[in-house]
Formats: C-alpha cells, structure tokens, sequence
C-alpha cells in the first residue's frame, strides 16, 4: 500500500530510515566491535583465505557493488572490485579458487545475475548472495549470503534495497576486516557510524521541499552530469541512472578527475553539473573542479558536507549529515534519490512504472 504516499518511489525512500534498522539489526557485535553475518557459511579461517572480492549485480545493483568493492578494498584491504553481471556472464571469466564473488540484486531474480551465478558455482567458485527477497532464485543458488530486509520494493527506480545492500556491503567489509587487521577502535568507529545511519536518512529525508524545488530547476535542462570521485563516484552514477530512469533526462556520470580529459568541452550555461563533494581528504581537489565548471558557465549543484565552503554563485547547496567518510556514499545517493523523484514528478511521468523498464528483468 502507497499510505499517504502518491507513489511507492516516495514511499520507499521515507522506508529508508527503518530499512537500514532492520538490515543491521541483531548483526553488530559491541563487544568484539564487528559484524555477525551467520548466514555466510564461512568460517574465520575460509574468510582469512579471501584474496579477492568480485561483486557482480545489474543496474543500481552493479553501483551499490561498486560503493561496496571500494568499502571492502578501504577497509578490508582486500581488493575488490564489481561488474556488470550482464557482462561478466558472457565473458568466458577466469574464475579464482580464492576469489570471493559476491552477487547482488534485490528481486534475486534478475536473470544475468543468476545465470552469473550459475556459471560461477558450474566452475568451482565460492558465490554468496547480497539479496533481498526471501527464498528467490539467487538466494537459492548461492553457497551463503545476507538477506537486506529492506522489506517489498515495488517502484521500478530502487531505493531502498540499493541502500540496504550499500549497508550489507559494509557488514561485510567490516566482518571481513575484522578477521584480518582492522583494529577494534577502527571496528567500532564504523560501528557506531553504521547505528547513526537511520537518524542521518530521515535528516535527508526532511529535506524534501527544499530538494523537490531544485529539482524542478535541474528537470529544465535536456542533459546533465553527475560528478564525484572515488567514494563519490558510483554515487555520481547511481544519481545519473535515477534521473534518466524516471526522468528521461539525458545525465552523465563522470569521475571528477576525468573532467579535464574530455566531458569539460560539453560543460555550458545549458549543462548543469550535480557535483559530490564530500568532505574528505580530496576535498581541495574536488573544490578545484567546481572552480573548473564554473569558469565554464557550467551551473553547480553541490551535494557536501556541513561546513564545506563550496565558491561563490553555485546554483543550489545540498547538505547532509558527515558520517565516517567509509559511510558518506550512503547519505550523498539519498538527496539523489529525491532529486530524480521530483524532476519526473515535474515533467509528468509516471514515476513508478518508467517506459521501457521492468522492476526485474527474467529474460533474455
Ligand atoms: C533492472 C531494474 O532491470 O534491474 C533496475 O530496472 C534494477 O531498477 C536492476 O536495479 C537489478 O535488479 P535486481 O532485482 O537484480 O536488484
């Protein structure tokens, strides 16, 4: 049921906050400060063994995998990377004995993510699932996993399953840092970071007037692009793929230090950038950027941090709450969320049920 909601999409983004409580729930170990994940049928010394992590997942999946390969890589030091499960699947792989692969999707249905896995366990790999319906056919599969009780997700654009697997993906990278040479202190930081999560959600959240009103501004223009590095990068692409979803917009993810190697020749008074910008150790650089666009007449839209003074004349300053910086990726995608909301609510689509898309895609 929508509730007050006019769509499920806003439904499930005001979800967000309990969605994350039930994800982590019963799961943070406070006296060891690590994560609990019994479903993973792995013991300690078959974790230790993991010199690789290979995430695979389609769409807001694949870049919820790719905020979680660089949380595991930042905190496990265990390099991790994700992929397209679309394109893995067709690519003849090289499958490691080694290798932990991860599959992630929210139905557990998509049929490239599962063929993905059956192609994997065909050659020997080790394969858990990051799913979030209950007994579907990835959940099935897989040799272990993390269910993300984010609950039913029924808007096409996903929400708050790609949020719950962002956090599963930290419990994960915790749990597997914690084995290996996390220290306690560092364990609970993110710890505690991960229980403030909810609290930050619904301070985004209540920013939903001010967001829908820059988002009617952004829904003006025919293309934009969405900026950010490292962390901020698959944020970039997860607000990217939202928009020209439900939208229809043309939008463009770049990282931000590629911006001098091609996409600035497009920036123009016409080509607004929606720009992350956390507050975190390549600050300077990314304030550099912003000086970069807007000599270009590009116009701004800042998604940072309390405190961070973004230049003069930028078109919209978004704030939410600092996490440890592991987490940022997390609250920068929620004003992304809402943003691509009402820019489709603005020029009349139909929010839940985008042209052209399916909420799970079962064939070929
Ligand atoms: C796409 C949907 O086809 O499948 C996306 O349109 C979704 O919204 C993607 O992110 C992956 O779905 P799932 O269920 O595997 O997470």
């Amino acid at each position: 049921e929508r509730g007050l909601h006019e769509h499920f999409m806003m439904k499930e983004i005001h979800e967000q906050p309990d969605a994350v409580g039930r994800v982590i729930r019963g799961r943070l170990d406070e006296r060891f400060h690590t994560v609990h994940l019994g479903g993973l049928n792995m013991d300690a010394r078959e974790a230790r063994e993991i010199k690789r992590v290979k995430i695979l997942g389609c769409g807001s999946a694949y870049y919820a995998g790719q905020m979680g390969a660089q949380f595991i890589e930042e905190v496990a030091r265990i390099p991790a990377d994700a992929e397209p499960a679309s394109e893995f699947r067709y690519r003849n792989p090289v499958v490691e004995r080694d290798t932990l692969y991860v599959a992630v999707s929210q139905s557990g249905e998509t049929l490239d993510t599962l063929v993905a896995v059956q192609e994997l366990k065909r050659k020997g790999g080790r394969v858990i699932g990051l799913v979030n319906a209950v007994g579907s056919s990835i959940a099935r599969e897989v040799d272990g996993g993390v269910y993300l009780h984010a609950g039913p997700e029924v808007s096409v654009a996903s929400t708050k399953a790609l949020t719950n697997m962002a956090v599963g993906f930290a419990m994960l990278g915790i749990h597997l840092g914690r084995i290996r040479d996390v220290s306690p202190a560092d364990g609970r930081r993110l710890i505690e970071g991960l229980k403030k999560l909810p609290a930050d959600i619904a301070a985004i959240v209540a920013q939903e007037e001010e967001l829908a009103k820059i988002a009617g501004r952004l829904a003006k223009h025919e293309s934009l692009f969405f900026v950010g590095r490292t962390r901020g990068y698959p944020v970039a692409r997860e607000g990217a793929q939202k928009l020209k979803e439900i939208s229809y917009r043309h939008a463009e993810a770049y990282q931000t230090s590629e911006l001098k190697h091609g996409p600035l020749a497009l920036i123009s008074p016409d080509v607004p950038s929606v720009a992350i910008v956390p507050d975190d150790e390549l600050l300077d650089r990314n304030i550099g950027a912003l000086h970069e666009i807007g000599a270009r007449s590009g116009p701004l839209y800042v998604v940072t941090h309390p405190g961070v003074e973004v230049p003069d004349g930028v078109a919209a300053k978004i704030v939410v709450p600092k996490n440890e910086p592991e987490l940022d990726p997390i609250l920068l995608t929620i004003p992304l969320q809402i943003i691509a909301y009402y820019a489709a609510v603005a020029l009349g689509h139909d929010v839940d049920k985008p042209r052209n898309l399916a909420k799970s895609v079962t064939v070929e």
